[in-house]
């Protein structure tokens, strides 16, 4: 299979799922890393790997829809059966996010659908939560909705702070994207529109 990621960062990511790929755990392969942003790390990851990368700075646009067709473009011209968001810190347009539907993952650092959005880590200590984690899902229209493919849960110790816990979620982020990205390439997870539908009449 070919896998398509899309990132904006340092790609802790992008690297779990290159090794999965790399050491036969994942059949299939990262055929491209696309990033909004110039020089950063995730970047040079791919470059290690001999991945090809591309660039699409958002700011050359003026438009969110104008973006959104440009990275259409350059993520089919990698024919993926598989897009996954890693870090990919853009709101992607309903167009976008129809022409993947069911073949575009994103993980998200919260037990969905708790904490959809920015700040996860802190807000689930504010609330004084006592486990959080992170969420595999199918991405729909809906920001952070979609129905959830995997989760995983992490403890927050008294005293812990967003840097903590991040760590934590983190470590979990490496073992569930890989094993969810092997799945899919295993043809065991498909979207069922039905399935969209109510993930999105839930929210
Ligand atoms: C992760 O926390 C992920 O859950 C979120 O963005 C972060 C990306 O981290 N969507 P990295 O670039 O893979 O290290």
């Amino acid at each position: 299979k070919r896998i398509v990621v899309l990132i904006s960062g340092s790609g802790t990511n992008l690297q779990a799922i290159i090794n999965a790929c790399k050491n036969q755990y994942i059949n299939g392969n990262v055929v491209g890393v696309l990033s909004n942003k110039a020089d950063v790390f995730g970047l040079t990851r791919a470059e290690n790997a001999d991945i090809a990368t591309c660039v699409l700075s958002h700011k050359e646009f003026d438009t969110r829809d104008a973006y959104d067709i440009q990275l259409l473009k350059e993520i089919d011209a990698f024919e993926p059966d598989l897009v996954i968001l890693a870090g990919f810190m853009r709101i992607l347009t309903a167009e976008f996010v129809q022409h993947f539907q069911g073949r575009l993952l994103n993980i998200h650092p919260s037990l969905l659908p708790k904490y959809q959005g920015l700040n996860t880590h802190q807000r689930a200590i504010d609330a004084g939560d006592k486990e959080h984690g992170v969420s595999v899902h199918f991405v729909t229209e809906e920001l952070d909705g979609g129905p959830v493919i995997l989760q995983a849960k992490v403890p927050v110790f008294a005293g812990d702070n967003a840097d903590d816990l991040a760590a934590r979620v983190h470590e979990q982020e490496h073992r569930i994207y890989p094993l969810v990205v092997k799945w899919f390439c295993e043809q065991r997870l498909t979207m069922s529109e039905e399935c969209a539908k109510l993930d999105n009449q839930a929210l």
